[in-house]
């Protein structure tokens, strides 16, 4: 339908580069949709470029921001201000209703038939429940409710700093209204929900639609090793959701950074892939995770190669407490022994 339309925003370039990866993950998946991106004046000319031709709309607006930090440092996101940005997308009034998706989401089935929803349908917040998550909701732009959202902010502020704490306060009875409001998870699969829960995760992460990389850790913070189809970076929760943020390198790394390198054409720019130093034939991967993860792996420490990590255990200096524990070990093994 032509006036209906999923909406993101990006007020810079790590974030621009998101709603790519997110623009594209919906068109492969088929949408009948339209595509919005709202953008801040930081947005970078060869991003707005590649935004451009994924999005059908790429519209710049005025960055909101609550400049509370108070409640945002709670949140530790002192970042989180410009978010209130997203409160534009009400003003999008030739569409009669439009999804909201934060640009650190990824699409992995079409997902259309959230526009039978009304507004305000969201799915639960992993860290409070009866709060809606405002990663993904359902909303009809209107300047009305566009004009009432401000003066709640104005009146009330945000308890959170972001646009989750006005939105909560505003579309207040949603934990308790209508059930039909209320988005199943996978809708909204937070990956913080892997290690909260993680026998939930096993049973229905199967099925989940769109995930969500929420948290001071995106995806794109992290490197991706083209040869080895690895990622790396030095965060501790990496391995917990690795099948999915590897689901969010191959698609940046095969469908937009190519793009990307069009636009930027002479200029430099860092896309985060990298490639392998060597291919040694003794392969030492890390064994963690495994079961999620066949093809690929996600490191939590600064990478070592194949090599120099041979010569560490040549040298008596294995990863005892990391890599090379006992338990990966075994693990390792018994994978060889099936
Ligand atoms: N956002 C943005 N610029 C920023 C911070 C946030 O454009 O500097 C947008 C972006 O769409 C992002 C959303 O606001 O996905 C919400 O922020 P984030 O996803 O970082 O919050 P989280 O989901 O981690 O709480
Ligand atoms: C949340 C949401 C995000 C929102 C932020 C600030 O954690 O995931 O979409 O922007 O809070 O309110
Ligand atoms: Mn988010």
């Amino acid at each position: 339908m032509a006036d209906q339309a999923f909406v993101t925003l990006a007020t810079h370039d790590n974030y621009a580069r998101g709603a790519m990866v997110l623009g594209k993950s919906l068109r492969n998946h088929n949408t009948s949709k339209k595509l919005v991106a709202l953008i801040g004046p930081q947005v970078s000319e060869p991003c707005q470029s590649v935004l451009r031709k994924i999005y059908d709309e790429v519209r710049p607006v005025d960055v909101l921001d609550s400049g509370d930090t108070a409640h945002l440092a709670m949140m530790k996101r002192p970042d989180l201000g410009v978010t209130l940005t997203k409160l534009h997308c009400w003003t999008l009034t030739h569409y009669s209703k439009c999804v909201f998706m934060d640009a650190d989401t990824l699409v992995l089935s079409n997902i259309d038939e959230l526009f039978d929803r009304e507004e305000l349908s969201a799915a639960p917040d992993p860290g409070w429940p009866d709060c809606f998550n405002s990663g993904v909701f359902v909303f009809c732009p209107s300047m009305e409710t566009y004009g009432k959202l401000l003066q709640y902010c104005t009146e009330h502020g945000s308890f959170d700093g972001g646009d989750q704490g006005v939105l909560n306060g505003f579309f207040s009875n949603w934990a308790t209204a209508d059930i039909s409001k209320h988005l199943p998870f996978i809708y909204n699969l937070s990956s913080i929900a892997i290690y909260t829960y993680l026998p939930a995760f096993k049973q229905f992460g199967s099925s989940a639609k769109v995930v969500h990389f929420l948290g001071k850790t995106k995806p794109w913070s992290y490197t991706f090793d083209i040869t080895a189809k690895r990622i790396t970076g030095s965060v501790p929760e990496a391995s917990t959701h690795s099948t999915f943020l590897l689901d969010w390198w191959t698609l940046y790394s095969s469908a937009v950074v190519p793009m990307l390198h069009e636009h930027y054409g002479e200029q430099p720019f860092h896309s985060g892939c990298v490639e392998s130093r060597c291919c040694d034939t003794v392969t030492f991967e890390s064994v963690q995770d495994e079961g999620h993860s066949s093809h690929a792996q996600v490191s939590s420490q600064p990478e070592l190669s194949s090599v120099e990590r041979k010569e560490k255990w040549e040298q008596g200096q294995a990863d005892y407490m990391g890599m090379d524990s006992f338990d990966n070990i075994k693990r390792k093994l018994d994978s060889f022994l099936k």
